[in-house]
């Protein structure tokens, strides 16, 4: 899918690292890539490969210290996110971006009734009175799918199920209209049917609200259900980007096929599941060259000594990789 406006974001060359006593982690390491309005972009890679910090980098959430954004711009509606003041920053965030975390409870404050913590959140973004905020906070309940919304609003979170919470974390996000959604593994704590209806519910508003989503996934299963394009991530690297169809159709990187080979297919007959060999690397010092080169299987002795060249293999098909549409 390709776009022929200006992006709503553009990540260029970020970089943020961790201090720490250890050395520093070198958790996302030049970082490109493009967003625009109504467009799903899904980011996925194993654990620990730099997609949370990555999303935490683009609000300025990260923790500082131990960690520091070193390097990098962040264009959001032109604006380089980097080099605003913090005041502004937090007009931005939940104003023009939101974010929905994995865990719902961790987000959640126990001792708050929902309605205390959605209406806080309007009355914080908006202009509006105490009646309108109830009001508004309820059709929120209501459009995320919440039955019976006017009286469940008056509960404490602990009494919604897991899937519910979720929702309700979904209508906060959504209650400033943000342009743009960032969702970081927002139903990996579901059980599998609540995960596939959080998907639709998360599906159905994008489109009816025409947001960016920035959809972060380890499961390359949920990404083809949601996503437009995809970046796949590796040891805090981007090594692959293109659209949906040809991550699943002519995947180039070795990174993304070894993933593809590890989730079963209903479209390919494969026998046995497959592996990838190795572990992720520690990003303090993470291998030379390309950082996929001891877990692959076609590296050369130039992939431990040199860093690849992001290779435009067709027209936004990019692969980080010396042997880039040839393997
Ligand atoms: N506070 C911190 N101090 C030191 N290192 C950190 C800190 N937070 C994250 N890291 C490191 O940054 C790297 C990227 O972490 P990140 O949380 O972005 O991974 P992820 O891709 O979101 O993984 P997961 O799928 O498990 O959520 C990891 O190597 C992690 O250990
Ligand atoms: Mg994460």
């Amino acid at each position: 899918m390709t776009f022929a406006e200006e992006p709503l974001l553009e990540l260029e060359h970020l970089k943020t690292q961790f201090f720490t006593e250890d050395g520093v982690v070198k958790a996302v390491d030049d970082v490109s890539f493009k967003l625009h309005r109504g467009e799903v972009l899904g980011l996925v890679g194993e654990s620990g490969c730099g997609k949370t910090i990555t999303s935490l980098s683009i609000l300025k959430l990260v923790p500082t210290p131990p960690g520091k954004i070193v390097g990098g711009k962040v264009m959001f509606n032109g604006e380089d996110l980097l080099e605003l003041s913090e005041e502004r920053m937090r007009q931005i965030r939940g104003n023009e971006i939101s974010m929905i975390f994995q865990d719902p409870m961790t987000s959640l404050n126990p001792v708050f009734t929902v309605k205390n913590q959605i209406l806080e959140n309007i009355k914080l973004h908006q202009d509006v009175s105490e009646d309108e905020a109830l009001e508004k906070g309820i059709e929120l309940m209501q459009m995320v799918g919440i039955p019976e919304a006017r009286r469940r609003i008056n509960d404490y979170p602990h009494l919604f199920s897991g899937g519910m919470r979720q929702r309700v974390m979904i209508a906060m996000a959504l209650s400033c209209n943000p342009q743009m959604l960032i969702a970081d593994e927002p139903t990996t704590a579901l059980d599998v049917t609540i995960q596939a209806q959080v998907l639709d519910l998360i599906k159905d508003l994008q489109e009816d609200l025409n947001m960016a989503v920035l959809y972060i996934t380890h499961n390359l299963g949920v990404i083809a259900e949601i996503a437009d394009n995809v970046a796949v991530m590796y040891a805090g690297n981007i090594v692959e980007y293109t659209d949906v169809n040809t991550i699943y159709d002519k995947p180039d990187h070795p990174y993304t096929r070894a993933l593809l080979s590890s989730i079963p297919r209903m479209d390919k007959k494969i026998s046995r599941l497959g592996v990838i060999r190795g572990t992720v690397p520690n990003l303090i010092t993470p291998p030379s060259g390309c950082r996929f080169h001891p877990r692959c299987p076609y590296a050369t002795e130039k992939c431990s000594t040199q860093v690849p060249p992001y290779v435009e293999i067709e027209p936004s098909h990019f692969s980080f990789c010396h042997y880039a549409a040839t393997l």
